[in-house]
């Protein structure tokens, strides 16, 4: 808006009606300042019984994005071993940062990855830090534990060469992040522990998000069209989850 001298003269007149109610005003802003603070210590809280009620994330994307559903199978094998799928669940927040952090030291061209990236790693030291608090509350031990086949199998086929190879850890980020969205609400659904289940309805929203950008910074730095790479990706990925496999863990196969 252009201030001309009829402009300013009503924004003189409502500034003074305004001055009649500073006290107000000013109340008004103090209110406000203190529900975006709560609002913040809710939504990113260490601590997962500050954190609000999740709000209910639309999963058909990431349904339509998978190749294949979690088995009843391996869901009935987390729910038996518990500790292990969190101490695993720990292990994947650290390597999603990790590799994100490696990300943004190997690709610093684009303001898009370097700030969607630094974002990213944010969140998921944040889940990790989450998931120590639930460890500690349930007064269970930090215990190491393998990397599965999962990544790992799926890291043998990125290509060798750029921008490729950036192409396709993204393409594979954006699986592990679906995959992990898909097992957290399924989880969610059977888990004998509402505080637990919440928790994990909470991470629907970040990780959905985590996908989604995974999949769109792929895309964006690639000079062709991703597609093929993705159905490429989208069969490995069914197979691993699918298949036999002899190890438990956050994402592995059907047990075997
Ligand atoms: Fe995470
Ligand atoms: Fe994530």
């Amino acid at each position: 808006m252009t201030i001309n001298a009829q402009n300013l003269s009503t924004l003189t007149q409502e500034k003074s009606v305004e001055s009649d109610r500073t006290e107000d005003v000013f109340q008004e802003i103090n209110t406000q300042k203190h529900s975006t603070q709560e609002d913040s210590s809710q939504e990113d809280s260490v601590d997962i019984a500050q954190l609000r009620t999740p709000i209910k994330v639309d999963l058909s994307p990431i349904y339509e994005f998978l190749g294949a559903r979690t088995t009843q199978a391996w869901i009935n094998a987390a729910i038996a071993d518990l500790p292990l799928i969190i101490q695993d669940h720990a292990n994947c927040e650290k390597k999603a940062a990790g590799t994100a952090m490696n990300l943004l030291f190997r690709y610093e061209f684009s303001y898009d990855l370097q700030r969607k990236l630094a974002q990213l790693i944010r969140e998921e030291m944040l889940h990790y830090e989450q998931v120590l608090g639930i460890m500690n509350e349930r007064g269970q031990e930090w215990e190491y534990l393998s990397a599965g086949r999962y990544a790992k199998g799926m890291l043998k086929h990125k290509r060798t060469y750029e921008p490729a190879a950036m192409v396709d850890v993204l393409i594979i980020g954006a699986f592990i992040e679906a995959r992990s969205c898909e097992r957290f609400a399924a989880l969610a659904e059977v888990i004998n522990d509402e505080r637990l289940a919440k928790y994990y309805r909470y991470l629907l929203k970040s990780e959905s998000r985590h996908f989604e950008d995974y999949l769109a910074l792929a895309q964006s730095l690639s000079e062709n069209n991703i597609d093929e790479r993705v159905a490429f990706f989208k069969a490995v990925e069914a197979e691993l989850i699918s298949s036999p496999d002899t190890e438990l863990r956050f994402h592995s196969g059907t047990p075997a």
